[in-house]
């Protein structure tokens, strides 16, 4: 064996030995609907440090990840490390997330809109990195609108005689399925993001004012209530009361409906090829209830933060910072449509050719609504539930709608003080 051989197999040996020590191996949580970027996220991760991620799927609706997150941290489980965090559970989570700062370079966090990754960092601490941006908007038919020659809705009410219209020519025309308006009214989270909506851009406010008054008791609110009862059996199926995002999403895309609610993603989803509404979308900030008052979609950018009982702080951190970082927006900006919370890939050509749409809806971010999560903190997930368990029933029900929004106006004085 020659000199050289030999410290060939040395060298080999070395960097071997080096990269078996070095490769560490973490688990992450990801959202059902775009677990298939983070897994190409992690591949990518891998490529460039030889470290794992093990990507974990989140339950399909968010919502029940929750007890599933309380029930790890309670128990300080050193086995997952990386968690997917709605920002309505920001506050709620804050005691077992790591202080992520000067973990993470301080140009990587100020790449960032500043309110988005604000509502990150509570009381001091950066306890988690804004991964997208969300904010309810309206898709519609584009097509249909110019076959009957009717302009973008700009309130509640010509949205839903324009949707009458359409749906009752379409279903003369034969389309028996065609439906006006679909959106999401489960008894669920989601419903609390279309209530908002609904109320907040008619006037009636966000539940509980940013200072703790409870405010939903309003005549703005109930008349916006009323307003989307009418819908359901005229424009909007019954099943809406059974709707999340995804069962929505699936009427709008077999063709059946001609506008619908819903978050940035289905850009994404309804214009991937071979899909039946491919080149006939638009979309546009939701409506207003009436005239002077702001579109008002709800916020609910997505974020990555640390368990506090994580065994490799520095490396989720390290990780937190590449799937946050501008070259994994960017990738899921172009294949999943995820709105971006980096500025800077606002102008970047590559985002702007994939996502015609952020031009058309840029106001609905600056207009957004927050939910009164700031405020509540960890008893937000009950005041959300009364909220959201309270307008199903005033949907689905021959419910006093005023008299509703008083009793539930009592309930929320008392939970909202169990922070
Ligand atoms: C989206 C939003 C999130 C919201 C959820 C409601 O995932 O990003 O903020 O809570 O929808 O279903």
């Amino acid at each position: 064996m020659s000199i050289k051989s030999i410290a060939l197999g040395a060298t080999m040996f070395l960097t071997m030995m080096a990269g078996a020590a070095q490769a560490e191996s973490i688990s992450v949580f990801c959202g059902a609907t775009d677990y298939d970027l983070c897994v190409k996220a992690a591949d990518a991760w891998k490529a460039k440090t030889g470290n794992e991620a093990k990507i974990n799927k989140m339950p399909a609706l968010l919502d029940d990840a929750i007890p599933l997150y309380q029930q790890l941290l309670a128990a300080k489980s050193p086995d997952v490390d990386v968690l997917f965090l709605d920002v309505i559970w920001l506050g709620m989570f804050k005691n077992n997330l790591l202080d992520l700062k000067g973990k993470i370079p301080q140009a990587d966090i100020d790449a960032h809109f500043k309110s988005t990754v604000g509502a990150g960092e509570i009381n001091g601490e950066l306890i988690a990195m804004p991964a997208y941006m969300d904010v309810g908007l309206m898709f519609y038919r584009k097509d249909l609108l110019e076959k009957y020659g009717k302009p973008e809705p700009k309130t509640w009410d010509e949205l839903a005689a324009t949707a009458k219209e359409i749906q009752d020519k379409e279903r003369a025309a034969g389309n028996g399925d065609m439906w006006g308006y679909t959106w999401q009214a489960k008894s669920y989270e989601g419903l609390t993001c279309d209530a908002i909506e609904l109320i907040a851009s008619n006037g009636g406010g966000t539940i509980i004012s940013d200072d703790g008054k409870v405010t939903i008791d309003n005549p703005e609110a109930a008349e916006a209530i009323t307003r989307a009862k009418g819908w359901i059996g005229t424009i909007t199926p019954e099943g809406v009361l059974n709707y999340d995002e995804e069962a929505s999403r699936a009427v709008f895309e077999a063709g059946n409906s001609v506008f619908h609610r819903n978050w940035p993603y289905v850009w994404g989803t309804s214009q991937t090829a071979g899909g039946k509404i491919v080149g006939k979308v638009g979309m546009m900030p939701l409506p207003v209830g009436k005239e002077g008052q702001k579109s008002s979609g709800c916020l609910g950018p997505m974020y990555f933060g640390a368990s506090k009982y994580t065994t490799h702080p520095e490396l989720s951190a390290e990780f937190i910072a590449f799937i946050t970082g501008p070259e994994m927006q960017k990738m899921r900006a172009v294949e999943g449509a995820y709105s971006p919370s980096i500025s800077a890939l606002y102008s970047d050509p590559d985002v702007l050719a994939k996502l015609p749409f952020l031009k058309d809806t840029a106001p609905a971010f600056a207009d957004s609504a927050a939910r009164p999560s700031g405020y509540t903190g960890t008893s937000y997930n009950r005041v959300s539930q009364a909220f959201y368990r309270a307008v199903h029933d005033m949907l689905s029900g021959e419910a006093d709608v005023k008299a509703d929004l008083t009793s539930l106006a009592a309930k929320l004085e008392k939970l909202k003080e169990s922070r």
